[in-house]
């Protein structure tokens, strides 16, 4: 990959809010032209619902069915089938602003992007990303979330919860249905929630513990959100975190992603 020279640079007053409130919005991380060089390579990748079969598309909001229309379609590691996406200002800009809230030694964590279709596109509900990842490790890192088009209250933009960092809270499957990818917090308390509608190519960078959501698609364009993820190497922990909400999983996409790693083995 060839690192972009970054033309994106925080104040001293945008890294104190983030740090006061656990996020950020940023009015631009990237060029008009970049934004619809991305959005070509993202609505390829989810027309031909690339890595699928592997389990790298699934729906976040539904019970992911190959014969059913996904109400949140979500696609994990978009970089490992069009690895120029690591070539991007977006990415360049992306490392150089979490580097400024984090410090050097943050590395490349993940991206992934998240589809809301015009009209039936759901919420994404309230939640954190840790109370995804594995309970045995310590994290500190950050979610650059970018629009491929304006972001706004009727498609679905970034709300958060302000405040210092916290721990993380007790989380359940959607519906309780072990089938859905989607965690929800048991309580939230949304009062002071803040909506941060931006334009295409702007971005809102959160904390792995920031309480966020996103709300319905009601409009009748489609909601692309590409996302990156920069942090400090995870740290194990002596004792590991409870997640029993990630127990209970029957995930359609973890059986593909098996089934996959399974033929390929006995293909090598
Ligand atoms: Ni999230």
């Amino acid at each position: 990959m060839t690192l972009k020279e970054s033309t994106v640079r925080l104040s001293e007053e945008q890294i104190r809010y983030y740090h006061q409130n656990g996020f950020l919005a940023i009015p631009a991380i990237t060029t008009p032209e970049e934004v619809e060089h991305i959005r070509e390579i993202y609505d390829r990748l989810f027309t031909e619902k690339t890595g699928r079969d592997k389990g790298y598309q699934f729906d976040l909001a539904g019970t992911d069915e190959d014969d059913k229309e996904s109400v949140l379609p979500q696609m994990l590691r978009l970089t490992q089938f069009v690895p120029e996406l690591k070539d991007t200002l977006f990415y360049a800009n992306a490392f150089a602003v979490t580097r400024q809230l984090l410090g050097p030694d943050v590395q490349y964590w993940d991206d992934h992007a998240i589809l809301k279709p015009a009209r039936i596109g759901a919420e994404t509900p309230w939640h954190q990303d840790q109370a995804y990842w594995s309970p045995q490790h310590d994290y500190n890192s950050v979610s650059i979330w970018m629009p491929l088009q304006e972001a706004t209250m009727e498609n679905g933009c970034m709300q958060f919860i302000p405040g210092p960092e916290q721990g993380i809270l007790p989380h359940h499957t959607k519906d309780n249905d072990p089938r859905i990818h989607a965690l929800v917090v048991d309580q939230i308390d949304t009062s002071r929630a803040v909506a941060c509608p931006i334009p295409a190519g702007g971005a809102t960078i959160h904390h792995c513990r920031t309480l966020h959501y996103t709300g319905p698609n009601t409009s009748d364009i489609p909601r692309r959100a590409y996302i990156l993820g920069f942090g400090d190497p995870p740290k194990e922990r002596a004792v590991p975190y409870d997640f029993p909400w990630n127990a209970t999983k029957k995930l359609a996409a973890a059986e593909r992603r098996e089934a996959a790693a399974k033929k390929e083995q006995q293909n090598s």
